[in-house]
């Protein structure tokens, strides 16, 4: 199960007709149901979202396969499983997803998805309250509407839209932009805790390298469509690889190329936040 991509091509049309954007270049990729976190990174226009789109079947593929957790996604628009259960099991987190959000208050917002996946009225709503406290989004705000919120706390409220139908992956594109940096922690530790605790499997596009070092345990590079890299990121982050693929350098490795050098330490890459650096450096003074 799970989701896996087989010789996936997409192409997108241009105002010229019969040329074509190649977005997906032959895509293989396979990923498990549980326990991944996987970072999606590359440059601007490399292909991500389109990758993304492509796992809860918000794309077709123009040639190849997608198996989303059993469900075989082809070319074909009418050969395909109901689209529905797929989007059921893979919950997707647009870029700005604020821009979603249209019921009179909150809380219906945050119910919204689950009563269109088929949950009565009475468990979309203990499902939202109990994810709204997840969230830490205060309950007078759920009668507000939404579009009295901050920013914050409207990516807030459209996240916990998909966390209450409790989807078995979550997709996640670029979840931080734009979010202040208290609100950005307070969603990421989020979506790590359960990680942590529920092993879903999550799937993350980010430009933040310090973020993606922090929380993935394995790393896709896309370059012009294709995949140049799959796999363990202190290894990318060990070779030229990353610079190749314009990826700045994640700040606790370069505090730990400064030690290295200039301070006699032998640190390796096995550290992933500057909470483990610290412990290293004060264990060095002792
Ligand atoms: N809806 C679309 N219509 C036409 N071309 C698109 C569309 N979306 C993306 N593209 C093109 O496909 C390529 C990959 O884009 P995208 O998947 O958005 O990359 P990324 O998320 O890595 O920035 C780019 O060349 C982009 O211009
Ligand atoms: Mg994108």
């Amino acid at each position: 199960m799970g989701i896996s991509f087989k010789e996936v091509s997409h192409l997108y049309p241009t105002s010229k007709r019969k040329v074509f954007t190649v977005a997906l270049d032959n895509i293989n990729l396979n990923i498990n149901e549980k326990d991944e976190f996987v970072a999606l990174v590359g440059k601007t226009g490399s292909g991500k979202s389109t990758l993304m789109e492509h796992m809860n079947a918000l794309l077709l593929p123009s040639s190849g396969t997608v198996d989303i957790m059993g469900s075989i996604i082809t070319p074909k628009k009418n050969k395909n499983p109901k689209l529905k259960d797929v989007r059921k099991k893979v919950g997707f987190v647009f870029q700005f997803p604020e821009y979603q959000l249209f019921e009179e208050t909150v809380l219906k917002d945050i119910m919204f998805a689950g009563k269109n996946f088929g949950m009565k009225e009475e468990e979309a709503k203990t499902k939202a309250l109990e994810t709204a406290r997840l969230l830490k989004i205060d309950d007078d705000l759920l009668k507000k509407s939404p579009f009295n919120l901050s920013g914050g706390q409207m990516r807030k409220v459209a996240i916990a839209g998909i966390l209450a139908y409790n989807p078995d992956i979550l997709l996640l594109d670029e979840p931080t932009r734009g979010l202040d940096p208290k609100t950005a922690d307070e969603i990421m530790d989020l979506f790590y805790e359960i990680h942590k605790t529920t092993h879903k499997t999550i799937i993350l596009i980010s430009h933040d390298m310090d973020l993606v070092y922090k929380y993935a345990t394995r790393v896709v590079v896309l370059n012009s469509s294709k995949i140049v890299y799959d796999g363990d990121k202190v290894n990318l982050f060990s070779s030229p690889i990353y610079e190749e693929n314009h990826l700045s350098k994640p700040e606790v490795l370069k505090m730990i190329d400064y030690l290295n050098e200039t301070q006699e330490y032998s640190l390796n890459y096995n550290i992933f936040n500057e909470q483990e650096l610290l412990e290293q450096v004060v264990k060095h003074h002792e």
